[in-house]
């Protein structure tokens, strides 16, 4: 999206009729002098200018990735990427001088199948030579506060997988470029790292951060980002671009802006050289003032601009003979074409020391009022869908290594992995997960996972069915959450298989809609498993409407073990009328082996916590609110709250319900208090019997906005912890950050927005804790979250707004469809765990894991083939605790390529924040391993090949890259929080 909401006239056409001519070929270039070789020559006395001429392509925003790449609908938004590298190609053709820097490979890879040989002939020697250069390189540009690090790192795979066959090591970025996103996470910039990457670039910071960089020439930096991770392996240099990614004012001669072209011919009217030149080098002086070295850079372009380049690069070749032609009257300002690389070469060569930054640039605001903290929980249900569709994703991966070819191509037809990873890969985008896009694009971006998860599921039916030997036909129930899956409901005779994509084995509830009243569950030895049946509850009635009919739900656990599946048959007894009838009274206490939750009896809400293992109780008590999203007539600023924004109208929620209506079913398998607040809050508090988290599930929706307010629907959980104004939440799903009320680490906080200020991204945790106890929350997709007050932490879950914030997406965040005319529902779950601080994190990581992997159910109906096999591990055995299976997916047809991690950081348990040893040979029971090469952490450049751009932080020794051993080849050691990426040549044993 653009940095600023001006209106473009657009389609001006200027002509021109002053001719330059061109030393064309002044140097002879070998025929791949690409990267840092192919820069142009600078003068160290002078002030060099870099200008970098480039487009920002969103994948997805006003108009889907496919109107936006054919130039479709250009009635919403003037937008054309294939135009934009027809032209551009053609441009630089036209001048060996010229550069261009390209982004975003999703759009790239569109375009570049439908070249002529030759043309792509013609790309490669532009690339070749360094003319045309790619920048980050993912399929997309990465929302940074919404997604998840397995999500990122598998979209900037398949991105750079693509340049680097495409175009081998002249395909290969050298910078990561993320000028857009709205607020930058320190896990990106460790994964940057990991990536090979020497340096990187953004837009977006708060204003008061950019005010005081400036001043102290602190723009550019040296980011620390993890603090686990060996410097410099996670340290990466970051620079902030001086106009977002703006040209510099009245210097933008796209066919989307109106500034005034250069008029050079002294005999027509309006001749202006000598005063572009003398803006420009006033521009060029001022911007040098607030940065380090004799090198500025300056962004000459945005969004889809560029699809008539000829306007952008004959002003540009103008600019540049008629601002260095001042050289011979005595100016020092030298201006060039020029790369983000190119750049950054200068700055590494100025051999300087470089502030350094350990924490994130989160939360983001542009102005006092406009916090972009509403992003972090906008379309809450598109959330929640991408993160399944991740774990769908990696699960259909795996079975396609374990199944072999035949996944692909089996009984049950042609399936695919490659069609859900492209659409998560364009999901990943700042304007897709993050939810600022307009309605019909949220609806192509879930249509593309669904059809995604269609082509996989043939894929996994086919693996499955080489893995059990048996060619049933094989069902999903997507629709679990809401209690509908037609199979389970009618049929009286099913089986269920239960594949879990962790590396270790899982304990797992499953709830299936049915409508017999007892139930016979075996499991894959044959052994009884304890099963209940519950009534469907009144709120999943309302959300599931006409989509399924069933009365009951069967509740059991399951268990299955490393990568692989176990199969549970379900006979149905009985038919009849429920057996269980709830409990009406306020509910006082329920409790597991692990666990007591306690319930004030007067309100019906909760009211404690006690971890009877451990012997910690605190006091807990949780509802629902909601804040008054701003509609723009507020004294202080118009700002409303929008997709982007948060602004409450006011600091003090308002409360949904001060009680709740209860129900209480207690069985063997699950404890569950249902509570219903009002008409459009409910929630089930559960307790299974081998949990040792308690299980929030809330249902919100349809947001009811009748009285013109727009509404931010909060869960807060107010303890009796001491807080001391500090709380926790991960970065990307991955490092823990501590937060501070009204702080902020680097600078001194003006604060403006009480609450929007205070709220940070939540991707899959958040804690707080003092000395005794650490309450921790688990979520099933990114939320907002803070700290407000001491003990409390809330959780935004829905936002329902009716006015549009000004940030360019034209639309309130007003959620709604055909089935949900009256308002989206949305239904998630957060996961509560208490445990003393020491040991917290070796119960919600894998926790967290779980929620983000989660088994994957699949059914057949009828009787089970004797000879079906029933139950299948993909590992020798279950991998060490802190050891997570990241990836494991098909690379070619003898290789596949496997991430393992270590999922703790250095300090967060004693147990398992030590070094782990895994033997790669000694890991799969169906594969041998015959070869493995390591490679940087978007598998495109081998690891012993990686070489990055050492940097020396201020104040501080330069670290010394430290190399471990591994004990051999086989055995690999991960220390805490690495992850190491390999590709395996493997046969089937
Ligand atoms: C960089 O600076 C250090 C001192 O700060 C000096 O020792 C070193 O030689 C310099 N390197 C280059 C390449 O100029
Ligand atoms: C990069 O691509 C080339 C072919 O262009 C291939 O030979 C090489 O193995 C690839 N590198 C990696 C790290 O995959
Ligand atoms: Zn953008």
């Amino acid at each position: 999206m653009a940095a600023s909401c001006h209106c473009f006239v657009a389609g001006l056409l200027l002509l021109f009729s002053g001719v330059l001519s061109f030393p064309v070929g002044q140097e002879k270039r070998d025929a791949t002098t690409c990267g840092y070789q192919s820069c142009h020559a600078t003068k160290p006395t002078m002030l060099n200018v870099h200008l970098v001429p480039h487009t920002h392509d969103d994948v997805g925003w006003l108009k889907t990735v496919d109107q936006y790449f054919y130039g479709d609908r250009n009635n919403i938004q003037h937008a054309g990427v294939q135009y934009i590298l027809d032209s551009v190609v053609d441009q630089l053709l036209k001048n060996p001088d010229r550069r261009f820097i390209y982004v975003e490979t999703g759009f790239f890879y569109r375009w570049w199948k439908q070249q002529s040989s030759s043309m792509q002939q013609t790309v490669k020697q532009l690339v070749n030579q360094g003319r045309l250069e790619f920048v980050n390189g993912g399929w997309c540009m990465s929302d940074e506060a919404t997604t998840h690090y397995s999500a990122v790192i598998d979209q900037m795979t398949i991105g750079l997988r693509f340049l680097n066959e495409t175009f081998g090591i002249c395909g290969r970025p050298r910078v990561a470029w993320h000028i857009d996103p709205f607020g930058h996470a320190r896990e990106h910039a460790s994964l940057f790292a990991q990536m090979g990457y020497d340096g990187f670039f953004f837009g977006r910071l708060d204003y008061q951060d950019r005010a005081r960089r400036m001043n102290a020439k602190e723009q550019e930096l040296l980011w620390r980002a993890s603090d686990s991770l060996t410097p410099p392996m996670a340290d990466l240099f970051t620079g902030i671009l001086p106009n977002g990614y703006n040209p510099p004012e009245g210097f933008c001669w796209d066919q989307l802006c109106t500034d005034d072209p250069i008029r050079d011919d002294t005999d027509l009217e309006d001749y202006n050289v000598d005063d572009v030149v003398q803006r420009f080098l006033h521009a060029a002086k001022t911007q040098a003032l607030v940065y380090k070295t004799n090198h500025i850079i300056m962004t000459m372009g945005s969004d889809f601009q560029y699809e008539n380049a000829n306007l952008w690069y004959k002003n540009l070749d103008k600019l540049i003979r008629y601002v260095n032609d001042q050289q011979g009257n005595g100016s020092n300002v030298n201006v060039l074409y020029s790369t983000p690389s190119c750049y950054l070469q200068e700055l590494h060569q100025a051999n300087l020391t470089w502030p350094l930054k350990t924490d994130d640039f989160f939360p983001y605001a542009d102005s006092a009022h406009s916090f972009w903290t509403g992003y972090f929980t906008s379309r809450p249900a598109l959330k929640r869908y991408e993160r399944i569709s991740n774990s769908n994703l990696q699960s259909c991966n795996q079975l396609e290594v374990l199944g072999g070819p035949v996944s692909r191509k089996g009984l049950f037809g042609q399936g695919d992995s490659e069609t859900l990873r492209k659409a998560m890969a364009v999901a990943q985008h700042h304007d897709a997960v993050s939810g600022t896009e307009k309605q019909h694009v949220a609806n192509d971006y879930a249509k593309r996972l669904a059809k995604g998860w269609q082509h996989c599921q043939v894929l996994v039916s086919n693996s499955l069915a080489s893995l059990t030997g048996s060619s049933a036909e094989r069902i999903y129930c997507d629709y679990l959450n809401v209690s509908v899956c037609p199979l389970t409901e009618s049929s009286s005779k099913f089986s269920l298989s239960v594949y879990n994509p962790l590396g270790r084995s899982v304990t797992w509830p499953v709830r299936l809609p049915v409508n017999g009243t007892a139930y016979a569950v075996t499991d894959a030895q044959g052994k009884p498993v304890d099963c209940q049946v519950l009534p469907v509850s009144r709120a999943t009635q309302e959300v599931r409407r006409s989509r399924g009919f069933a009365k009951n739900e069967l509740v059991f656990q399951v268990r299955a073990p490393p990568l692989g599946y176990s199969s549970y048959s379900v006979s149905l007894l009985q038919d009849g009328p429920p057996s269980s009838s709830p409990q009406h009274q306020a509910p006082t206490s329920i409790q597991n082996k692990f666990l007591q939750v306690t319930f004030d009896p007067d309100t019906g809400l909760l009211s404690g916590l006690s971890n009877l293992e451990t012997k910690q109780t605190i006091k807990l008590s949780q509802n629902f609110y909601w804040y008054n999203g701003s509609n723009g007539n507020n004294v202080e600023s118009l700002q409303t709250s929008g997709a982007y924004i948060f602004r409450p109208n006011s600091s003090t929620p308002v409360m949904v319900s001060s009680k709740a209506r209860v129900e209480i079913f207690q069985n063997s398998v699950v404890q569950e208090v249902r509570q219903w607040f009002t008409p459009w809050v409910s929630q089930v508090v559960r307790l299974y019997a081998d949990s040792k988290a308690v299980e929030l599930e809330w249902t919100v929706g349809p947001v009811p906005v009748s009285d013109e307010q727009g509404k931010e629907v909060i869960t807060r959980l107010d303890t009796s912890i001491k807080t001391a104004e500090l709380f926790y939440t991960d970065s990307n799903g991955r490092e823990v950050l501590q937060r501070k009320k009204d702080f902020r680490p680097t600078w001194q906080l003006k604060k403006t927005e009480p609450i929007a200020g205070n709220y940070y991204p939540i991707n899959s945790r958040a804690f707080i804790k003092d000395d005794t106890d650490q309450l921790t929350v688990v979520t099933d997709r990114s939320q907002g979250g803070a700290s407000i007050s001491n003990g409390s932490l809330e959780i935004m879950l829905h936002r329902r707004l009716l006015h549009d914030d000004y940030r360019g997406v034209g639309e309130a965040l007003n959620e709604w469809s055909e089935l949900f005319p009256d308002g989206l529902v949305v239904r998630g779950r957060l996961l509560l765990s208490l445990e003393p601080p020491a040991t917290a994190a070796d119960a919600h990581r894998p926790l967290a894991q779980q929620v983000v992997s989660q088994p994957l159910l699949s059914f057949t109906d009828g009787d089970l083939n004797p000879n079906t096999r029933l139950e299948f591990s993909g590992l020798q055995a279950s991998l060490p605790p802190a050891v997570h299976l990241l990836t494991l997916s098909q690379w070619d047809q003898e290789s596949v390529l496997l991430r393992l991690e270590h999922q703790f950081q250095s300090w967060e348990s004693k147990a398992s924040s030590q070094p782990v040893t895994v033997n790669l040979q000694k890991l799969f029971s169906t594969l041998d391993v015959l070869g493995v090469s390591e490679l940087n952490l978007s598998a495109n450049q081998w690891k012993d090949e990686m070489k990055r751009y050492d940097w020396s932080p201020e104040k501080e020794e330069k670290p010394l890259l430290k190399t471990f051993e591994d004990p051999s080849v086989w055995e690999i050691t991960l220390r805490p929080m690495e992850i190491r990426t390999f590709l395996l040549r493997v046969t089937f044993k």
